[in-house]
């Protein structure tokens, strides 16, 4: 008996569903499918055997969870690919709330539930692409939600769906996932504006780890771009690429 809930062969607006039970990677299926000049697929597994997150991180994927990758091919200077990112972790958020979750945003992929104590992580966005004279050839927007999945197959520090309002319609949220994302990722100024609405980063005093080491102040904004821009000591620093921890206030 499958355990994946798409039929092959399906299309959910304009996306083609390339659904399997197991797979590696997602991202690497359709990395594949990227070889072969595919656009706008989403492939789909019930599981990973070797889920992958960012900063070659290890990504937990028991059966159950939506684990996705959406190959598209659009026209965007490499310096806007953060925008898909930021579009694919919007759409998490109101496909969480048609199944009547209240998720935020943490910079620069992260879906959260937070309360006054504590963050717990509902979804992960890795995004992968390939470039040609400065512009993108195709990206890969790996989505991850924890959807019916118990929260002690997890890591610490998360939570799913089914912990927060019982077992989900994996299809239905999905769909709302896909088509809002599909609504989203042609417009650029709409997502970073409804990315900062959302965002549980903004405000706060964060230390960005980045290849040259840590960035600590105020996160005040994100630029069009998707850059964070940190308010530190000696001036406004703004963050392309980073590992992002939320510091409680001093
Ligand atoms: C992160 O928060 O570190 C990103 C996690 C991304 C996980 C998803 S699950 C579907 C796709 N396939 C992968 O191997 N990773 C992404």
């Amino acid at each position: 008996m499958p355990t994946q809930p798409f039929p092959h062969g399906v299309q959910s607006g304009s996306f083609r569903i390339d659904p399997h039970d197991a797979l590696p990677s997602t991202n690497d299926r359709a990395r594949e499918l990227a070889a072969e000049g595919a656009a706008d697929v989403a492939v789909i597994a019930d599981r990973q055997t070797a889920g992958r997150g960012r900063l070659d991180r290890e990504w937990a994927s028991p059966p159950g969870g939506i684990w996705l990758s959406l190959l598209v091919r659009p026209s965007l200077p490499v310096d806007r690919v953060s925008i898909l990112t930021f579009a694919a972790a919007l759409a998490v958020v109101r496909a969480a709330a048609e199944a009547g979750v209240e998720a935020r945003l943490k910079w620069p992929n992260d879906v959260l539930i937070t309360d006054d104590e504590e963050e717990r992580k509902l979804a992960g966005i890795l995004t992968e692409s390939s470039t040609r004279d400065g512009r993108l050839q195709w990206a890969i927007i790996g989505i991850g939600v924890n959807a019916n999945v118990d929260r002690d197959d997890l890591p610490p520090g998360s939570i799913s769906l089914q912990d927060l309002v019982g077992g989900v319609d994996r299809t239905a949220v999905t769909e709302a996932l896909v088509a809002a994302f599909d609504r989203l990722r042609g417009d650029q100024a709409g997502v970073i504006e409804a990315w900062r609405t959302h965002a549980v980063t903004l405000g706060r005093r964060v230390e960005i780890t980045t290849g040259d080491g840590s960035i600590t102040g105020v996160a005040t904004d994100i630029d069009e771009s998707g850059r964070l821009l940190v308010e530190t000591e000696t001036g406004v620093e703004r963050v392309a690429v980073g590992d992002c921890r939320h510091l409680r206030s001093a």
